[in-house]
């Protein structure tokens, strides 16, 4: 675990004793689908067998509550049905299904259920009362588990107010579960306590989703590289000629007010601070990759579309990374969807995971889904890839989440 300097200041459940008891384990199981409704990927599920394994080790019923999807009202599409069966293969342990949330059938099944065993409740999100974050529905979550402890693992959510991350700390004493500890270490450890040199790769699609992040980055880390989409959004702004890509015109002034307070730390050596691409791998669309061809920055046409970092910049990026002491990467790079476009995404995967000296953490959501899919060791080649989207921005902007708030102090 990175981030060793960091201590976590919640209770966590190595701090409670649960033996034998009854627990209810908040996950993230929001995993993608493919169209037949099975699981495209199962990193999210993977990421909670710590916790879940060392609650059955300690003899406990888990009781496993997550949301999925955004669905309005019931959705057989978005039941959690598949997901427990996945946890099930991946515990090599039986795992009962409820396909209720709330009430009898839940209450009956967990009374019969044995101990030492793990129970997966159906979609929070079919009960509009849980984004609602409503106490009667968390009161209910509580007392139909039967639940002594309640246990927060669902990182990416606890960015979110909701009945299972906020109400239900009301109704039962509530700790941590170990991604949650790992993921807070892990992020505020690189962001507070950086090996240096710290190097902040910033792409995706947006600035204006990223923009505190940006901010935080802007103090803390020594050199910022800029790809992806946000990228020409720095480029127009900094009246670059960005073709027919995509980037955000009303932007211009959240990016000179990023280089007012880069200018302010960096001085003369602003351009070393934030690096932006010199070259793009440009093509008339996504559409149509045979045609892409690499120019100089100042070269792209009016009918270019960049979809990559070009190769001079892929080089720089490396050589960047080489001597690093961490590297905080979120946002890929390029159009990473299609392989053509996703050449300097993979070339900073590899140079990172090429270090076993490295402090990486990789930022969830598209960048942890590239880094995991590129990576022969699903992500163990990084120091950490988070499970969480929206919670990681949010954890590296604000030093804290909601759901972390609730949970009682350590
Ligand atoms: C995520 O995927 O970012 C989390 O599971 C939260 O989901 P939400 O954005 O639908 O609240």
């Amino acid at each position: 675990m990175v981030g060793e300097k960091i201590k976590f200041p919640k209770r966590t459940i190595r701090k409670v004793p649960l033996e034998g008891m009854t627990v209810l384990l908040r996950a993230d199981y929001n995993v993608p689908l493919k169209s037949d409704g099975t699981i495209h990927d199962d990193f999210r599920i993977r990421a909670s067998l710590p916790t879940v394994r060392r609650l059955l080790r300690d003899g406990c019923k888990v009781v496993i509550i997550s949301h999925l999807g955004r669905p309005d009202g019931r959705d057989p599409k978005l039941s959690l049905e598949p997901a427990a069966q996945r946890l099930a293969e991946l515990l090599k342990e039986p795992v009962r299904f409820v396909d209720q949330t709330i009430g009898p059938k839940v209450k009956m099944a967990i009374k019969r259920a044995p101990r030492r065993s793990v129970i997966v409740l159906e979609n929070l999100r079919f009960h509009s009362e849980e984004e609602a974050n409503d106490e009667g529905f968390a009161r209910a979550l509580a007392t139909d588990s039967g639940a002594r402890y309640f246990i927060q693992d669902g990182f990416g959510v606890v960015h979110r107010d909701h009945a299972s991350t906020a109400a239900i700390t009301l109704y039962l004493p509530s700790v941590a579960g170990l991604l949650l500890e790992t993921e807070y270490v892990s992020i505020i450890g690189a962001m507070k306590h950086p090996k240096r040199p710290l190097v902040a790769i910033m792409g995706g699609a947006k600035v204006s989703d990223k923009i505190q992040v940006v901010d935080e980055l802007v103090d803390k880390a020594d050199t910022l590289l800029v790809g992806g989409a946000m990228a020409n959004t720095f480029l127009a702004a900094r009246g670059i000629n960005v073709g027919s890509s995509k980037y955000e015109k009303d932007q211009t002034e959240t990016v000179s007010a990023i280089y007012q307070a880069a200018t302010v730390k960096a001085g003369s050596k602003l351009e070393d601070f934030i690096v932006l691409p010199s070259d793009a791998v440009v093509a008339p669309s996504v559409d149509q990759p045979q045609l892409h061809r690499a120019v100089a920055i100042n070269d792209v046409n009016d009918s270019d579309m960049i979809l990559d970092i070009g190769p001079k910049t892929t080089k720089e990026f490396v050589k960047t990374i080489e001597g690093a002491g961490t590297v905080i990467w979120n946002g890929t790079l390029g159009y990473a969807e299609l392989a053509v476009f996703a050449q300097g995404s993979a070339a900073v995967a590899e140079a990172m995971a090429g270090r076993s000296d490295l402090e990486s953490i990789i930022g969830g959501g598209d960048t942890a889904d590239f880094a995991i899919h590129w990576d022969k060791k699903k992500g163990d080649s990084f120091s950490h890839v988070s499970t969480g989207g929206g919670a990681s921005l949010e954890l590296m902007a604000n030093g804290t989440l909601p759901g972390i708030e609730h949970l009682l102090d350590a």
